[in-house]
This record gives structure tokens, sequence and C-alpha cells, in this order.
């Protein structure tokens, strides 16, 4: 049990569709606080660097495509077990999988369009939040 950090994107395409506000609500309503959020437009190189696990997949240019294709909002959220407190409400990879009442299980169908990205470890979570809150937080 420790207080952590988390870096939420809401990706591109729950921005175009209308759903930040749902999903910072859901967090909101959950107990995490919101300590960063920023509107902003990841760079191609930004996301070959973010998804640089990923590099070998045959889906990766989609996936680079994807996420540089309009702005997504980038949220840091700080709780009690915030990372996997927010990896479980956003529900499986697959939104297929996701159970109802997760993020992906209420809003999304496809996996290329998964709406929501969070960070999956401590390590990740440092590093992400340094990369999309480079100024620190509140
Ligand atoms: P994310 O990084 O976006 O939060 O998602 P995640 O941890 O749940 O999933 P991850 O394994 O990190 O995959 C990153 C994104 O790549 C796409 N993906 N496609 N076609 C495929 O087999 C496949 N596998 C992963 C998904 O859009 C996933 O969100
Ligand atoms: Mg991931």
């Amino acid at each position: 049990m420790a207080i952590e950090r988390t870096l939420v994107l809401v990706k591109p395409d729950g921005v175009r569709r209308g759903l930040s506000g749902e999903i910072v609500a859901r967090f909101e309503a959950r107990g995490l606080k919101l300590r960063g959020a920023r509107l902003t437009k990841i760079s191609k190189a930004q996301a070959q660097k973010h998804y640089a696990e990923h590099k070998a997949r045959p889906f990766f240019g989609e996936l680079v495509e994807f996420i540089t294709s309009g702005p997504v909002l980038a949220l840091a959220l700080e709780g009690e077990s915030a990372i996997l407190a927010v990896r479980t409400m956003m529900g499986a990879t697959n939104p297929v999988n996701a159970a109802p009442g997760t993020i992906r299980g209420d809003f999304a169908l496809l996996m290329g369009e998964n709406i929501i990205h969070g960070s999956d470890s401590k390590e990740s979570a440092k590093h992400e939040l340094a990369i999309f809150f480079p100024d620190g937080l509140i």
C-alpha cells in the first residue's frame, strides 16, 4: 500500500469522441487526485520512444500513426496504488475482453482504438510523467 502517481493518456480517439470529461470524472469519482492535465499533440519521435517496447511488432507503424493522429489529454493522477487502480479501471488491452464497467469495456471495441493509456509500472510512471510534465507537478 502506497500513494503513487501515474500517467494517463486519453488517446486521440477518446478526445475526438468527446470522452475526456467522462474519463476524468471516473478517476475523480474513484478518489484519485488530478495533479496535472495537458492537451498536447505527440510528435512522431516521441511516439516511437513511448512505444519502443513494440518496435519489432507488425502493428508498430499503425500504433505510431494512431497516437499522433490528433491531440491527447495527458493526466497525472495520484492516490493509493494509483498505477494498478488506473490499469484496472481501464480494462483489458483488447476491448473485446474488457469487462463492462471498465473504460475500454464501456466505450471501445477495437484493439487499435482503445481510448486510453495508463503507465504499467512504477518505473514507466516516473519516466512517462517526466515526458508529459517536464516542469513537474503541482
Ligand atoms: P497502452 O500501452 O496503450 O496503455 O496499452 P496496454 O498497456 O494495455 O497495451 P500494450 O501491450 O502496452 O500495447 C500498446 C498498444 O498497442 C496496441 N496493440 N496492438 N495488434 C496487437 O496485437 C496489439 N497489441 C497491442 C494497442 O492499441 C495497445 O493499447
Ligand atoms: Mg502499455
